[in-house]
This record gives C-alpha cells, structure tokens and sequence, in this order.
C-alpha cells in the first residue's frame, strides 16, 4: 500500500493517537537523581557551572531527599565533598566519612528512598586522581583494595546497591569478593562499565573539587572512539558479579546503549552527566532552547535507545513535567 491509501500522518493528528502510539515511556520510577553531600550544618550551595544543583550539608539533604522521594523518583546517587583529602582517599573509606553519615541519615530519615553510592577514589585524593598514583601513574591493582574498602564501608552505613565509576580493571570482581566476605552477598553492583574519558565531565570536576592536578583520565576510561572494546568491557564485569550495567555518557553514545540493550539481557543504565546537563541549561538561560521541551527529547532519546534507567540531573524538573 502507498500514498493516498497510506498516511503515517493519520496518527499524528491529534494528541489522544499520538498518546495512544507511542513506542517510548519515560517515567520518574526510572531516574536516579545524583546528588552532592558535603560537611557542615544548613547548607544548600548551588554549584556555579550546574545551575538548579548544590552541595548539601546531611541535615538539608534529608529535607531534599523528602521531596525527590515524593516526586516519585526512582533513587538518588551520591557523591561526596570530603573534609580534607589525602594520598591515600582516607575519606573514601572512612566508616564516619561524609558519604557514610549521609547514608545513615537517610536510611534513617526518609524510609523507602534507594540509595546508590558513587565508588571512586577521585573525590577524596588530594591530586583527584581515581586511584593511587605512582609518578605520573595511577596504579591499579594497589588501588583495588581501597576501591573495595570504600565499597564495604558504604554498604556498611545502608547503601542499597554500589556503583563502581573509577574503571581499574579488576574492580567489580574485589567489590564482589569483599563484599561477599562480609556478608553483603546481596548488594548489588551497578558498574559503570562502559565509561568514556569524556569533555562532558567538566562541570562534575568543579562540582565535586576532583580535577586531576596532572595528567588526565585517559589510561583507564575509554577512548571516545571505541565501540567493541565496550563489549570487552562489559563481559568482563559481568563476569566479575555486575548486576547492573551502565554507560556513561548517555546522549554522545546512545549506539553503545542499543548495542549493549541489544546484546545482554541485564538492566542498563545510562548517565546523563554533568556537561549534557549543564549545555542544555546554558542554552535555555539564553533563549536558544527551548529548556523543557528539549531536556525531555534528550532523556527519551536515551530511553529508545535502550536505557532502563536514567541518571540525570533533570530528575526532579522531569518528574514533576511527567505528573
Ligand atoms: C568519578 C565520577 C565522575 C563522574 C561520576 N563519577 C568524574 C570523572 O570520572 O571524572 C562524572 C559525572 C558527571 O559528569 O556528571 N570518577
């Protein structure tokens, strides 16, 4: 059949067909909100280069919390601005840490709210970098053992599931094992598995002070080039105990999100990070975008591409567009 008989048009007429036919749902059960918790009492500060998100003191991310968990929003993921940082990410695993203590609260304050917490040591080296470093090289096998501790220590406070980003090879399988020792057999890992050495990081960097003081990301997160090497990262983490895949970012690789949808059976997440963020919000500050229109094109692209979950700092602006 063709044209006149055929008119895809017939089902764009109207908004009740359009409703009716669509392929793709996003829904706020999906997203995961990340989130920043730093030290102190009453403080909410807007971080300059992400507008609309702060760095928290506990008592007021409790509040916070209240109200993501509200909008119905699917979890948060916290990240954590330590007191001081060291050579050695003592903050990391430090079982009175900040992200530790924030998870305690909200595992106390606000019942039923999932918790993920970011696993890197980036956010707790004094020269940012994921790992230890020797020279001008940041170590792997050394670093597992932290990577690992930091892990148990969260788990420890209430975390829900762990999510691993700092991408030394070998770190799902010390997660699992440690994890596994200690009787936590059932948290699980979302790994980020597939996590590019991306520019769109950059506001994140100011966010969470973690701007590596030499060198770069670049000998452990991929090579924005690669596809396939992503499927050899992805077995292997499966292998080790992932339970949870991501990729990362989310809206420059949605062909690595339908590849891997499209290959392994478990659920996928895709992170939609702080540059895709921030370039949509700068956008609709100047008028060039139209900001609610094209945040939610941007996280249903995501989910056609295959994502089952979202993390995204548009959560609660999406949320409440979705009621
Ligand atoms: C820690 C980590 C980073 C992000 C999440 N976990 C920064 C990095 O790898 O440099 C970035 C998140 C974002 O940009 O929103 N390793």
């Amino acid at each position: 059949m063709t044209f006149p008989t055929t008119r895809p048009r017939r089902l764009r007429m109207n908004e009740i067909v359009r409703d009716m036919v669509r392929e793709t749902r996003l829904s706020p059960e999906q997203f995961v909100y990340p989130m920043f918790v730093c030290p102190g009492e009453g403080l909410k500060r807007e971080i300059s280069s992400m507008p609309g998100n702060y760095h928290w003191s506990v008592d007021m991310l409790v509040e916070e919390v209240r109200s993501v968990k509200s909008l119905g929003i699917g979890g948060i993921m916290l990240f954590g601005i330590p007191e001081k940082k060291d050579d050695r990410a003592g903050g990391a695993y430090d079982d009175h840490g900040i992200v530790q203590e924030a998870v305690r609260a909200l595992k106390r304050e606000v019942p039923g709210i999932l918790v993920i917490t970011d696993v890197c040591l980036c956010e707790y080296t004094a020269n940012g970098h994921c790992g230890l470093v020797s020279g001008e090289e940041i170590l792997n096998d050394e670093s597992l053992e932290l990577i690992a501790m930091t892990a148990l220590s969260q788990a420890k406070a209430g975390a829900d599931i762990v999510a691993p980003s700092d991408m030394m090879d070998g770190r799902v399988g010390a997660i699992r094992k440690l994890l596994d020792a200690n009787h936590y057999q059932n948290i699980p890992i979302l790994s980020y598995a597939v996590k590019y050495a991306s520019g769109f990081y950059g506001p994140f960097r100011e966010a969470a002070d973690s701007a590596p003081a030499f060198g770069d990301r670049r000998s452990h997160q991929m090579d924005p080039a690669n596809a396939l090497e992503a499927l050899r990262e992805v077995e292997l983490d499966i292998e080790e105990g992932a339970d949870i895949l991501m990729v990362k970012p989310a809206g420059p690789y949605l062909d690595i999100i339908r590849m891997l949808k499209d290959r392994y059976p478990h659920p996928l997440a895709a992170y939609q990070v702080s540059g895709e963020y921030s370039a949509l919000m700068a956008a609709g500050q100047m008028g060039w975008l139209d900001l609610p229109r094209t945040m939610m094109e941007s996280l249903i692209g995501i989910r056609r591409a295959g994502a089952d979950i979202i993390l995204t700092y548009f959560a609660k602006e999406a949320a409440k567009l979705l009621r």
